[in-house]
């Protein structure tokens, strides 16, 4: 189905005009003055989620004009297009529904129902969504008996996941996130980069008879991926995997993987499958999500799926109005096509959430960093903002000094944790007071002053707030992320599955790898063939 193009919507043009005469001049000082109930007014909360929106460059008129051009850019028929299984993933041909993999197996007679309705009425809806549920639950229930098996298994000290993207940074991020919960008898190796340092320094703490491979990869193809478990491969033969006379392969290698044929090939023949309509960087509640159930449990890695799945309810089902994930998405559209922001900071106030950025980054970036749209026009607007952020407060001895005083505005996400578990005194309300003090530094300035001391204010800020983080609170988090994607891109009509950007430099890197052997420079720009001559041949 065609959507209109959103800069040839009505509803743009009012913003265009609405920026033009106002918007540019918003100013968060006088708004919280004028509204005193300002701060009720911006609250959204959602499902273990609650997010203070009133520092945000907004004011009633903005987000109505903004939900108007969600209306005439069709942003429920396209969400309900996602929910109902439809090729929304136009370029690969495929449904995207990574929400199927949270939902309960008990939905799945209501959803049998609502899919041979969506059938009758859409005629594009190919899956069978009940069929698929079933198949997600029994290979979520395999998955999740064979970690408990190998959580059982004290023989097994250390756990190293290979993979790179969806692959790795998901499940690390979780890992890492969910450290409370975690099995504490085992260490958990996340290798990615094909530079050998990485695998070699993990493999360097670890022995083969404690160790178990977790080969994630959705293709098996990935060269990083492929080349990382070939070399970890050949360590474990090396030497001597259980023992000299009988290395146990199967016991310490499974696949996590969708091309299942291609694992076997490997030699691995424990494997866990997913399917094509999960995105690599939707992938963590599948089989890619093993380290988290590893590291977590079966139970706490079911809390996630239902933190997911009720923000997957919150998103299918909340009015425009009232929905976080709308909402921030569209905001993400104001700030990006008519306040002109390229960037924007996310700023975790949790350690445990350190790799939450870069994760952020995958998601993002790859999902709507796009200049056509989903028929391969060209779009005359600006996409994707550019993601980046450290946890708080190590960010405000590095960078935050730009996001007061610098000469760009960078909206900044913080994301607070109200209680954790450790009982160190007054480290938790300090890390709080930073928190609030930042978001409130960054809007209300300091103008007394003048030169080097004056900050300017009015600088934007979200607020996401977490009552403590669990597997619940954070999968309902990264759920929101994915469907605040998901509205952005269905805004700027481009297809946020697929990742084209990113074969031409694989390409290019197969023939370079030739040429770093032969030392062939015939036919390459200057610049490629200076550096490789300076390589010389390796
Ligand atoms: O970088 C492109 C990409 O395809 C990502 O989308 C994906 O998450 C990553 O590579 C890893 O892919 P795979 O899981 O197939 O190894």
């Amino acid at each position: 189905m065609q959507r209109p193009r959103c800069d040839q919507t009505p509803a743009w043009c009012a913003l265009d005009d609405f920026f033009k005469e106002r918007g540019h001049a918003f100013d968060l000082r006088d708004a919280f003055a004028q509204d005193p109930k300002r701060f009720e007014h911006f609250s959204q909360p959602a499902p273990h989620v609650f997010a203070d929106l009133s520092k945000n460059l907004i004011d009633a008129a903005t987000e109505s004009l903004l939900f108007d051009l969600a209306v005439q850019c069709q942003l429920e028929q396209h969400r309900d297009a996602m929910f109902a299984g439809e090729l929304v993933n136009s370029t690969g041909n495929r449904a995207a529904m990574h929400f199927l993999l949270r939902k309960p197996a008990f939905e799945a007679s209501n959803t049998a129902a609502s899919q041979s309705n969506q059938v009758n009425q859409t005629q594009t809806a190919t899956k069978n969504i009940a069929n698929e549920l079933t198949q997600v639950h029994a290979t979520l229930d395999a998955m999740l008996a064979y970690a408990e098996k190998m959580r059982a298994d004290d023989a097994i000290t250390d756990i190293i996941n290979i993979g790179i993207g969806g692959s790795d940074l998901g499940p690390q991020m979780a890992v890492l996130a969910l450290a409370e919960f975690g099995a504490k008898a085992k260490r958990f190796h996340f290798v990615s980069n094909v530079d050998g340092q990485e695998l070699a320094s993990v493999l360097a703490q670890c022995k083969p008879a404690s160790t178990l491979f977790l080969i994630a990869s959705k293709t098996f193809t990935t060269a990083e991926t492929m080349t990382n478990a070939h070399s970890a491969r050949h360590w474990f033969e090396a030497q001597g995997g259980e023992g000299v006379d009988r290395p146990e392969l199967a016991r310490h290698f499974a696949a996590l993987t969708s091309n299942v044929k291609a694992a076997n090939e490997f030699g691995i023949t424990t494997s866990f499958g997913f399917w094509d309509w999960v995105g690599g960087r939707y992938s963590m509640w599948s089989a890619i999500g093993l380290p988290i159930a590893l590291a977590v449990g079966s139970k706490c890695f079911r809390e996630l799926l239902a933190g997911a799945h009720a923000m997957d309810e919150h998103f299918r089902t909340a009015p425009m109005a009232q929905s976080l994930p709308v909402r921030l998405g569209l905001l993400d559209v104001w700030y990006r096509n008519f306040h002109g922001f390229g960037s924007r900071n996310i700023a975790p106030y949790s350690s445990a959430l350190r790799r939450l950025p870069a994760y952020l980054q995958q998601l993002e970036m790859e999902s709507n960093g796009k200049r056509v749209d989903a028929s391969g026009q060209t779009l005359p607007f600006q996409t994707s903002p550019v993601l980046w952020g450290e946890p708080g407060t190590n960010g405000q001895h590095a960078y935050f000094q730009m996001l007061h005083q610098g000469t760009t505005v960078v909206p900044v996400e913080f994301v607070a944790v109200k209680r954790q578990a450790h009982t160190l005194p007054g480290h938790q309300q300090k890390l709080l007071a930073n928190v609030l003090s930042q978001a409130q530094a960054l809007m209300v300035g300091e103008n007394d002053v003048g030169g080097h001391k004056h900050f300017p204010g009015n600088r934007p800020s979200t607020f996401l707030l977490l009552e403590e983080l669990t597997p619940a609170s954070l999968g309902a988090l990264i759920a929101l992320q994915e469907h605040r994607v998901f509205v952005s891109g269905a805004i700027w009509g481009i297809n946020s599955f697929d990742q084209w950007g990113v074969e031409l430099g694989k390409l290019l890197a197969k023939d370079i790898e030739a040429r770093l052997v032969t030392g062939d420079t015939s036919g390459l720009d200057a610049s490629t063939a200076g550096l490789l001559r300076r390589f010389g041949v390796i």
